[in-house]
């Protein structure tokens, strides 16, 4: 009998061995090899950017319309030909291949959105504070208030949905705009703060009034700190990914 139970026990072990060794690493592997990025937590209340972008805004842009492009993105990178990238990768081989627009456009709207996110905090805004970042915005414009008269050009001419960006180019920062899910570092520059000009961004608080969303950003919600720290970053900000940590358990009944 004890012969038997320890017989019995030999297999369990070996079963237990054999699916570690086997079944579970190559579900796991698979799952890490997978590019994916994240609905980033926002790094504020959701009402925190009030009284200039409102709780209901913000709920359903980063709720709804940022978590579609997340999940919408995941799906499309967990094709074989993707494994092993990182999301930022991915993103430029999409952007060349005419047959992928549908995951450039998911991936680089999740990408710019969790950027966005960032580049805004409650009790910002105004001039950039001393630093390499307000001297080279000095070098490249002459000063603040052109930097920011052209930010201000840039979201009010582009046509229909798109985003304002203050970029380096090497050494030289310059303001632009793209269409829709369009980004600069596409183009190989890389983005220092962004303002998304879709009207999901301001429709429910400001209506047509995109102008007055631009001020109110540009016045009262830029994150500098954020914005100096991509100056400083040697390239373009990657987003977060999941961690490899383990989830949490839930905690049992
Ligand atoms: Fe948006």
């Amino acid at each position: 009998m004890r012969s038997s139970n320890s017989s019995w026990f030999k297999v369990g072990v070996f079963f237990i061995l054999i699916s570690g060794a086997v079944l579970l690493p190559a579900g796991l592997r698979a799952e890490a090899l997978a590019p994916q990025v994240v609905l980033m937590p926002l790094p504020y209340a959701q009402n925190a950017l009030e009284p200039h972008i409102s709780s209901a805004t913000i709920g359903f842009h980063h709720g709804k319309h940022h978590a579609a492009y997340v999940n919408k993105a995941n799906e499309l990178m967990a094709a074989p030909q993707f494994q092993g990238k990182k999301p930022l990768e991915v993103m430029l081989m999409a952007a060349k291949d005419p047959a992928l627009a549908n995951l450039f456009n998911n991936l680089a709207q999740a990408i710019n959105h969790e950027f966005f996110w960032l580049c805004l905090k409650p009790n910002g805004g105004g001039e950039p504070p001393a630093g390499p970042l307000a001297e080279a915005i000095v070098k490249s414009f002459g000063r603040w208030a052109k930097c920011r008269e052209e930010l201000e050009a840039a979201a009010l001419s582009q046509f229909g949905s798109g985003w304002a960006w203050l970029v380096a180019d090497g050494d030289t920062l310059k303001v632009v705009k793209t269409g829709n899910a369009e980004t600069p570092v596409t183009q190989g520059l890389k983005p220092l703060l962004t303002i998304d000009v879709w009207e999901h961004a301001y429709y429910l608080d400001f209506q047509n009034r995109r102008a007055a969303f631009v001020k109110a950003v540009l016045d009262h919600l830029i994150n500098w700190e954020f914005v100096a720290a991509n100056f400083a970053r040697p390239g373009p900000y990657a987003p977060l990914e999941p961690s490899a940590e383990p989830k949490q358990k839930p905690s049992e009944p």
